[in-house]
Protein backbone atom coordinates (compact mmCIF):
# COMPACT_ATOMS: atom_id res chain seq x y z
CA UNK A 1 0.00 0.00 0.00
CA UNK A 2 1.13 3.14 -0.76
CA UNK A 3 1.93 5.65 2.01
CA UNK A 4 0.44 9.11 2.46
CA UNK A 5 1.79 11.63 4.93
CA UNK A 6 0.68 14.88 5.82
CA UNK A 7 0.52 17.80 8.82
CA UNK A 8 -0.86 20.96 9.97
CA UNK A 9 0.96 22.98 12.53
CA UNK A 10 -1.23 23.59 16.09
CA UNK A 11 -0.41 27.74 15.42
CA UNK A 12 -3.81 29.53 15.64
CA UNK A 13 -7.26 28.70 14.71
CA UNK A 14 -7.54 26.79 11.63
CA UNK A 15 -9.40 28.09 8.63
CA UNK A 16 -11.86 26.89 5.85
CA UNK A 17 -8.51 27.31 3.48
CA UNK A 18 -6.89 24.53 5.96
CA UNK A 19 -9.76 22.79 5.96
CA UNK A 20 -10.40 22.03 1.94
CA UNK A 21 -6.65 22.36 1.04
CA UNK A 22 -5.53 19.95 3.46
CA UNK A 23 -7.82 18.41 6.50
CA UNK A 24 -10.57 17.31 3.74
CA UNK A 25 -8.49 15.99 1.34
CA UNK A 26 -6.48 13.60 4.09
CA UNK A 27 -9.90 11.63 4.46
CA UNK A 28 -10.14 10.92 0.52
CA UNK A 29 -6.95 8.55 1.28
CA UNK A 30 -8.18 6.53 4.96
CA UNK A 31 -9.22 3.46 2.89
CA UNK A 32 -7.12 2.62 0.53
CA UNK A 33 -3.77 4.03 1.69
CA UNK A 34 -1.19 3.61 4.82
CA UNK A 35 -1.91 7.18 6.40
CA UNK A 36 0.43 9.33 9.07
CA UNK A 37 -1.37 12.46 10.04
CA UNK A 38 0.80 14.31 12.27
CA UNK A 39 0.10 17.67 14.46
CA UNK A 40 3.74 19.21 13.56
CA UNK A 41 4.47 21.45 16.38
CA UNK A 42 7.68 21.44 16.31
CA UNK A 43 7.30 23.27 13.28
CA UNK A 44 5.26 25.79 14.96
CA UNK A 45 8.09 26.73 17.28
CA UNK A 46 9.96 28.31 14.71
CA UNK A 47 7.90 31.61 15.44
CA UNK A 48 7.35 31.98 19.38
CA UNK A 49 4.54 30.40 21.25
CA UNK A 50 2.95 30.43 24.82
CA UNK A 51 3.43 26.87 26.24
CA UNK A 52 0.75 26.25 27.83
CA UNK A 53 -1.57 27.45 24.48
CA UNK A 54 1.36 25.16 22.36
CA UNK A 55 0.28 22.17 24.52
CA UNK A 56 -3.41 22.90 24.00
CA UNK A 57 -4.10 23.56 20.76
CA UNK A 58 -1.84 20.59 20.22
CA UNK A 59 -4.06 18.43 21.61
CA UNK A 60 -7.42 20.77 20.22
CA UNK A 61 -5.93 19.48 16.36
CA UNK A 62 -5.29 16.42 16.95
CA UNK A 63 -9.11 16.13 18.35
CA UNK A 64 -9.65 18.27 14.97
CA UNK A 65 -8.62 15.20 12.74
CA UNK A 66 -10.88 12.72 14.62
CA UNK A 67 -13.70 15.43 14.47
CA UNK A 68 -13.17 16.24 10.60
CA UNK A 69 -13.58 12.32 9.58
CA UNK A 70 -10.41 10.65 10.07
CA UNK A 71 -10.53 7.29 11.86
CA UNK A 72 -7.50 6.63 14.35
CA UNK A 73 -8.60 2.49 13.67
CA UNK A 74 -7.60 3.41 9.92
CA UNK A 75 -4.81 6.14 9.95
CA UNK A 76 -1.69 6.62 12.20
CA UNK A 77 -2.68 9.98 13.87
CA UNK A 78 0.38 11.65 16.27
CA UNK A 79 2.23 14.57 17.32
CA UNK A 80 5.14 14.78 15.78
CA UNK A 81 7.68 15.93 19.42
CA UNK A 82 6.72 12.41 20.14
CA UNK A 83 8.99 10.86 17.72
CA UNK A 84 12.27 12.09 17.87
CA UNK A 85 13.50 10.64 14.63
CA UNK A 86 11.35 14.32 12.97
CA UNK A 87 14.26 15.81 14.34
CA UNK A 88 17.11 13.41 14.11
CA UNK A 89 16.80 13.13 10.09
CA UNK A 90 16.01 17.11 10.01
CA UNK A 91 19.73 17.67 10.87
CA UNK A 92 21.07 15.15 8.26
CA UNK A 93 18.35 17.09 6.02
CA UNK A 94 20.29 20.10 6.92
CA UNK A 95 23.53 18.49 5.75
CA UNK A 96 22.34 18.46 2.48
CA UNK A 97 19.89 21.39 1.43
CA UNK A 98 22.16 24.13 0.28
CA UNK A 99 22.18 27.81 1.88
CA UNK A 100 20.91 29.43 -1.33
CA UNK A 101 18.18 26.67 -1.72
CA UNK A 102 16.55 27.35 1.98
CA UNK A 103 17.29 31.66 1.02
CA UNK A 104 15.01 31.30 -1.55
CA UNK A 105 12.17 29.53 -0.04
CA UNK A 106 8.98 32.13 -0.48
CA UNK A 107 7.39 31.37 2.52
CA UNK A 108 10.67 31.71 4.35
CA UNK A 109 11.09 35.07 2.90
CA UNK A 110 7.55 36.40 3.30
CA UNK A 111 8.06 35.20 7.06
CA UNK A 112 11.25 36.71 7.78
CA UNK A 113 10.08 39.79 6.78
CA UNK A 114 7.54 39.87 9.09
CA UNK A 115 9.98 38.84 11.85
CA UNK A 116 12.01 42.18 11.57
CA UNK A 117 15.85 42.12 12.12
CA UNK A 118 15.97 39.08 14.61
CA UNK A 119 15.22 36.32 12.43
CA UNK A 120 14.57 32.62 14.35
CA UNK A 121 17.47 30.44 12.50
CA UNK A 122 14.77 27.60 12.74
CA UNK A 123 12.78 29.61 9.78
CA UNK A 124 15.17 29.48 7.55
CA UNK A 125 15.97 25.66 8.36
CA UNK A 126 12.37 24.67 8.75
CA UNK A 127 12.11 22.68 4.98
CA UNK A 128 14.35 20.72 6.38
CA UNK A 129 12.26 19.74 9.02
CA UNK A 130 9.65 19.22 6.80
CA UNK A 131 11.23 16.87 4.26
CA UNK A 132 12.40 14.43 7.13
CA UNK A 133 8.67 14.33 8.23
CA UNK A 134 7.76 13.37 4.59
CA UNK A 135 10.86 10.81 3.98
CA UNK A 136 10.94 9.33 7.34
CA UNK A 137 8.19 7.97 6.31
CA UNK A 138 8.43 6.70 2.48
CA UNK A 139 5.46 8.51 1.65
CA UNK A 140 4.32 8.78 -2.21
CA UNK A 141 1.46 11.34 -1.94
CA UNK A 142 1.31 14.41 0.77
CA UNK A 143 -2.16 15.93 0.24
CA UNK A 144 -1.24 20.02 1.17
CA UNK A 145 -2.44 23.10 -0.27
CA UNK A 146 -0.55 25.34 -2.90
CA UNK A 147 0.73 27.35 -0.93
CA UNK A 148 3.18 24.49 -0.33
CA UNK A 149 4.43 23.15 -3.52
CA UNK A 150 7.71 24.69 -3.02
CA UNK A 151 8.41 22.84 0.26
CA UNK A 152 7.05 19.48 -1.90
CA UNK A 153 9.32 20.17 -4.44
CA UNK A 154 12.83 20.97 -2.05
CA UNK A 155 11.70 17.52 -0.41
CA UNK A 156 11.82 15.61 -3.69
CA UNK A 157 15.50 17.33 -4.37
CA UNK A 158 17.14 16.29 -1.08
CA UNK A 159 15.67 13.03 -1.21
CA UNK A 160 17.16 12.62 -4.63
CA UNK A 161 20.55 14.46 -3.55
CA UNK A 162 20.49 11.70 -0.80
CA UNK A 163 19.65 8.60 -2.80
CA UNK A 164 22.49 9.70 -5.36
CA UNK A 165 25.08 10.45 -2.56
CA UNK A 166 24.72 7.32 -0.31
CA UNK A 167 22.57 4.81 -2.58
CA UNK A 168 18.70 4.64 -2.78
CA UNK A 169 17.02 4.54 0.75
CA UNK A 170 14.24 7.42 0.24
CA UNK A 171 11.13 7.31 -2.07
CA UNK A 172 10.38 10.41 -4.08
CA UNK A 173 7.39 11.59 -2.98
CA UNK A 174 4.36 13.59 -4.79
CA UNK A 175 2.17 16.65 -3.98
CA UNK A 176 -1.70 16.13 -4.23
CA UNK A 177 -3.48 19.48 -4.34
CA UNK A 178 -7.20 18.97 -4.27
CA UNK A 179 -9.15 20.39 -6.85
CA UNK A 180 -10.97 23.66 -5.83
CA UNK A 181 -9.98 23.70 -2.69
CA UNK A 182 -5.71 24.22 -2.91
CA UNK A 183 -6.06 27.64 -2.58
CA UNK A 184 -8.85 29.53 -0.46
CA UNK A 185 -9.01 33.29 -0.41
CA UNK A 186 -9.38 35.60 1.69
CA UNK A 187 -12.92 36.88 1.98
CA UNK A 188 -12.10 40.51 2.58
CA UNK A 189 -9.13 40.61 0.10
CA UNK A 190 -9.98 37.97 -2.58
CA UNK A 191 -6.04 38.41 -4.10
CA UNK A 192 -4.14 37.28 -0.97
CA UNK A 193 -4.72 33.65 0.72
CA UNK A 194 -7.19 32.69 3.67
CA UNK A 195 -4.84 32.50 6.49
CA UNK A 196 -4.78 31.92 10.42
CA UNK A 197 -3.11 34.65 11.09
CA UNK A 198 -4.96 37.63 9.28
CA UNK A 199 -5.76 40.46 11.67
CA UNK A 200 -9.17 40.87 10.01
CA UNK A 201 -11.45 38.64 11.81
CA UNK A 202 -13.95 39.01 8.74
CA UNK A 203 -11.77 37.73 6.11
CA UNK A 204 -11.23 34.69 7.44
CA UNK A 205 -13.87 31.59 8.42
CA UNK A 206 -12.64 29.48 11.35
CA UNK A 207 -13.46 25.98 12.01
CA UNK A 208 -14.82 27.17 15.10
CA UNK A 209 -17.22 29.84 14.26
CA UNK A 210 -20.91 29.27 15.11
CA UNK A 211 -23.61 29.30 12.01
CA UNK A 212 -24.38 33.02 12.24
CA UNK A 213 -21.14 34.35 12.06
CA UNK A 214 -20.06 31.91 9.22
CA UNK A 215 -23.36 33.28 7.61
CA UNK A 216 -22.22 36.82 8.36
CA UNK A 217 -18.72 37.18 7.39
CA UNK A 218 -20.06 34.83 3.92
CA UNK A 219 -22.61 37.67 3.21
CA UNK A 220 -19.79 40.63 3.82
CA UNK A 221 -17.45 39.10 1.56
CA UNK A 222 -16.07 41.05 -0.93
CA UNK A 223 -17.45 40.76 -4.95
CA UNK A 224 -17.22 43.47 -7.59
CA UNK A 225 -20.18 45.32 -9.46
CA UNK A 226 -20.32 43.79 -12.78
CA UNK A 227 -23.07 41.55 -11.68
CA UNK A 228 -22.19 38.74 -12.98
CA UNK A 229 -21.71 34.80 -11.71
CA UNK A 230 -18.54 33.05 -13.44
CA UNK A 231 -15.01 31.71 -12.66
CA UNK A 232 -12.85 34.28 -13.73
CA UNK A 233 -9.61 34.58 -11.13
CA UNK A 234 -8.06 37.59 -12.79
CA UNK A 235 -10.75 40.13 -12.74
CA UNK A 236 -13.18 38.72 -10.57
CA UNK A 237 -11.43 37.29 -7.47
CA UNK A 238 -13.90 37.77 -4.86
CA UNK A 239 -16.60 36.10 -6.80
CA UNK A 240 -14.05 33.27 -7.97
CA UNK A 241 -13.54 32.43 -4.83
CA UNK A 242 -17.09 32.11 -3.11
CA UNK A 243 -17.04 29.42 -6.73
CA UNK A 244 -13.87 27.38 -5.96
CA UNK A 245 -15.44 27.57 -1.63
CA UNK A 246 -19.06 26.24 -3.74
CA UNK A 247 -17.43 23.35 -5.82
CA UNK A 248 -15.28 22.19 -3.07
CA UNK A 249 -17.97 21.19 -1.48
CA UNK A 250 -20.87 21.08 -4.11
CA UNK A 251 -19.09 18.51 -6.55
CA UNK A 252 -20.33 20.95 -8.97
CA UNK A 253 -17.62 22.63 -11.61
CA UNK A 254 -17.27 26.18 -12.42
CA UNK A 255 -19.28 25.37 -15.93
CA UNK A 256 -21.96 23.89 -14.16
CA UNK A 257 -21.85 26.32 -11.31
CA UNK A 258 -22.36 29.17 -14.32
CA UNK A 259 -25.25 27.68 -15.59
CA UNK A 260 -27.25 27.33 -12.12
CA UNK A 261 -26.56 30.93 -11.42
CA UNK A 262 -27.32 32.60 -14.75
CA UNK A 263 -29.81 35.63 -14.50
CA UNK A 264 -29.17 35.60 -10.60
CA UNK A 265 -27.77 37.46 -8.43
CA UNK A 266 -24.21 37.32 -5.48
CA UNK A 267 -27.07 37.27 -2.73
CA UNK A 268 -28.57 34.32 -3.95
CA UNK A 269 -24.74 32.65 -4.56
CA UNK A 270 -23.82 33.70 -1.06
CA UNK A 271 -26.75 32.71 0.72
CA UNK A 272 -25.81 28.93 -1.36
CA UNK A 273 -22.80 28.88 -0.05
CA UNK A 274 -22.96 29.69 3.38
CA UNK A 275 -25.55 26.94 3.54
CA UNK A 276 -22.40 24.82 1.91
CA UNK A 277 -20.10 25.69 4.41
CA UNK A 278 -22.85 25.29 7.85
CA UNK A 279 -23.74 22.02 6.78
CA UNK A 280 -19.96 21.12 6.73
CA UNK A 281 -18.66 22.34 9.45
CA UNK A 282 -21.66 21.74 12.34
CA UNK A 283 -21.46 18.77 12.48
CA UNK A 284 -17.16 18.68 12.58
CA UNK A 285 -17.91 21.46 15.29
CA UNK A 286 -20.36 19.24 17.52
CA UNK A 287 -17.62 16.19 17.21
CA UNK A 288 -15.44 17.82 18.23
CA UNK A 289 -16.56 19.75 21.45
CA UNK A 290 -17.32 15.80 22.50
CA UNK A 291 -13.70 14.54 21.49
CA UNK A 292 -11.71 17.00 23.58
CA UNK A 293 -13.31 16.04 27.13
CA UNK A 294 -12.79 12.44 26.22
CA UNK A 295 -9.75 10.15 27.78
CA UNK A 296 -9.83 8.36 24.17
CA UNK A 297 -7.78 11.22 22.80
CA UNK A 298 -4.82 10.28 24.70
CA UNK A 299 -4.40 7.06 24.29
CA UNK A 300 -5.39 7.53 20.13
CA UNK A 301 -2.26 10.00 20.21
CA UNK A 302 -0.04 7.08 22.72
CA UNK A 303 -0.52 4.71 20.28
CA UNK A 304 -0.10 6.72 17.00
CA UNK A 305 3.39 7.98 18.44
CA UNK A 306 3.90 4.06 18.85
CA UNK A 307 3.18 3.00 15.38
CA UNK A 308 4.31 5.86 13.71
CA UNK A 309 7.56 5.45 15.29
CA UNK A 310 8.32 1.65 14.51
CA UNK A 311 7.93 3.44 10.82
CA UNK A 312 10.40 6.33 10.92
CA UNK A 313 12.81 4.51 13.44
CA UNK A 314 13.56 1.75 10.16
CA UNK A 315 14.35 4.13 7.70
CA UNK A 316 16.51 6.05 10.79
CA UNK A 317 18.32 3.69 10.41
CA UNK A 318 18.73 3.10 7.11
CA UNK A 319 19.42 6.30 6.28
CA UNK A 320 21.92 5.83 8.81
CA UNK A 321 23.96 3.22 8.20
CA UNK A 322 24.04 4.64 4.52
CA UNK A 323 25.91 7.95 5.56
CA UNK A 324 28.16 5.39 7.88
CA UNK A 325 26.73 6.71 11.09
CA UNK A 326 26.86 4.16 14.31
CA UNK A 327 23.19 4.27 15.49
P1 LIG B 1 -0.60 25.79 7.94
O1 LIG B 1 -1.71 26.64 8.40
O2 LIG B 1 0.47 26.60 7.31
O3 LIG B 1 -0.11 24.81 8.97
O4 LIG B 1 -1.20 24.92 6.77
C1 LIG B 1 -1.75 23.65 6.94
C2 LIG B 1 -2.25 23.14 5.62
O5 LIG B 1 -3.34 23.94 5.16
C3 LIG B 1 -1.22 23.15 4.49
O6 LIG B 1 -1.38 21.98 3.70
C4 LIG B 1 -1.57 24.37 3.69
O7 LIG B 1 -1.20 24.25 2.33
C5 LIG B 1 -3.09 24.39 3.82
N1 LIG B 1 -3.62 25.76 3.69
C6 LIG B 1 -3.36 26.83 4.49
N2 LIG B 1 -4.03 27.93 4.06
C7 LIG B 1 -4.74 27.54 2.96
C8 LIG B 1 -5.65 28.21 2.07
N3 LIG B 1 -5.98 29.50 2.21
N4 LIG B 1 -6.18 27.48 1.06
C9 LIG B 1 -5.89 26.17 0.89
N5 LIG B 1 -5.05 25.49 1.70
C10 LIG B 1 -4.47 26.15 2.72
N1 LIG C 1 4.80 23.22 6.28
C1 LIG C 1 3.44 22.81 6.39
C2 LIG C 1 2.56 24.06 6.54
O1 LIG C 1 2.99 25.08 6.93
C3 LIG C 1 3.20 21.90 7.55
C4 LIG C 1 4.00 20.66 7.44
C5 LIG C 1 5.09 20.33 8.19
C6 LIG C 1 3.78 19.57 6.55
N2 LIG C 1 5.55 19.12 7.84
C7 LIG C 1 4.79 18.61 6.84
C8 LIG C 1 2.84 19.33 5.55
C9 LIG C 1 4.88 17.43 6.13
C10 LIG C 1 2.94 18.12 4.83
C11 LIG C 1 3.95 17.18 5.13
O2 LIG C 1 1.42 23.95 6.26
Amino acid sequence: MDVIFSGIQPSGNLTLGNYLGALKSFLRFQDTHECYYCVVNQHAITVPQDPKELRRRTTELAALYIAAGLDPEKVTLFVQSEVPEHVQLGWIMTTLAYVGEMERMTQYKDKAKKAGESIPYGLMAYPCLMVADILLYQAKLVPVGEDQRQHIEITRTLAERFNYRYGEVFTIPEMFAPEGGARVMSLQNPTSKMSKSDDNQMASIYLGDEDDMIVKKIKRAQTDSDGEIRYDKENKPGVSNLLSIHAALSGRTFDQLAADYAGQGYGTLKADVADLVVGELRPIRERYRELLDSPELQRILDDGAAKAQAKASATYRKACEAMGLQR
